[in-house]
């Protein structure tokens, strides 16, 4: 009977009777095996198998063990990827120096054929969750798209909103699940007007006051279609409360100042400054300086934080975000995996 094939994985070491060895205990389990005799072939061959696991040999000719780890830690493409460190029990040093390369864990020479398959199991499950979790995000950032595609005159939005306010977060520091979350955000934050009527959310003239309470309903609904998923913990507070406003004037829960969660202001702020920029069917596209006097204007009315504001213009005054938009305009390539460290 051929053996089912359980995983994908890539064995470096540059000793042909230990890469044997390895690939006879592991293909008798059901898996495929890759193999390369030195980092640099390794490193080739992550990248065009996408293995689930990487077992490799500290000690190797062109690239040792540790700069393969960091380097295939630090490729957003790979950094999933667990990789184990082949170690003799006396290199203490070793295995500190592959903590800090990024490994995932370490077998010792000998091999215990045992612990070989309990540790390659645990790490090829460890890597499906996870390969789970990056298709779950896709899909959720392509139900953002979705809810554009309905309103044809937001082009790109979503593409632009979450690379501004991802930029935006950066150049506040704010520490990097945050930046994730404003990434997401970008694409999320309107997801409730999938719960607007077609005839209200695509209306070319003014919306009456009841049809406006209609449409004010997208941050309340989008809230709770994010519902507990963990992977939108840090999302929800942006689709619930972009449009609230510092004197308590927004909606929907009229939060006034710093009640108004900062990811939420950010978002806030973006959302106008790329819809101002934008063409719409009843106005040409503002200029950059124009959009941000209208945010000036509305952060002395007392809607926004007037200190955002600036921290906003001061990114705009040295170009970065027009060269963002210009890698985001509409037909540009959707690639939510392109996200800042998206967990
Ligand atoms: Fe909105």
């Amino acid at each position: 009977m051929t053996p089912r094939t359980t995983g994908n994985i890539v064995i470096a070491d540059d000793v042909e009777a230990n890469r044997q060895l390895l690939w006879g205990l592991l293909t008798r389990e059901g898996y495929t095996v890759h193999m390369a005799s030195d980092g640099v072939a390794a490193l080739d061959l992550v990248a065009r198998q996408m293995p689930d696991v990487v077992i490799t040999d500290v000690m190797m000719p062109e690239m040792d063990g540790f700069e393969l780890c960091r380097r295939i830690k630090n490729n957003p493409a790979t950094r999933l990827t667990p990789v184990v460190l082949v170690t003799s029990l006396a290199e203490r040093n070793d295995r500190i120096a592959g903590i800090n390369a990024g490994a995932d864990d370490f077998l010792t020479k000998p091999f215990d054929p045992h612990e070989l398959r309990a540790r390659v199991r645990s790490l090829v499950s460890l890597k499906r969750y996870t390969d789970d979790l990056d298709s779950a995000d896709s899909v959720i950032l392509s139900l953002g798209l979705i809810v554009e595609a309905r309103d044809g005159t937001t082009g790109g939005h979503c593409q632009r909103m979450a690379a501004f306010a991802a930029a935006f977060g950066a150049h506040l520091a704010l520490p990097p699940e945050d930046i994730a979350a404003l990434h997401r955000g970008g694409y999320l934050h309107d997801v409730g007007k999938v719960g607007v009527p077609d005839a209200i959310l695509t209306k070319p003239g003014r919306l009456t006051p009841d049809e406006f309470e209609i449409m004010k309903r997208h941050t309340v609904i989008g809230d709770a279609l994010c519902g507990d998923l963990r992977l939108l913990r840090g999302v929800r507070p942006i689709v619930r409360h972009h449009h609230e406003r510092c004197d308590g004037s927004g909606y929907p829960d009229g939060l006034k100042d710093h009640d108004i969660p900062l990811l939420a202001q950010i978002t806030g702020i973006v959302d106008v400054y790329d819809a101002l920029t934008s063409d719409r069917p009843y106005r040409k596209a503002l200029t950059q300086e124009a959009a941000l006097k209208e945010l000036l204007e509305e952060a002395r009315r007392g809607w926004r934080r007037a200190d955002l504001v600036d921290e906003f213009a001061g990114i705009c005054a040295d170009g970065h975000l027009k060269r963002l938009g210009d890698h985001t305009a509409p037909g540009a390539p959707f690639r939510p995996a392109a996200a800042p460290s998206l967990r």
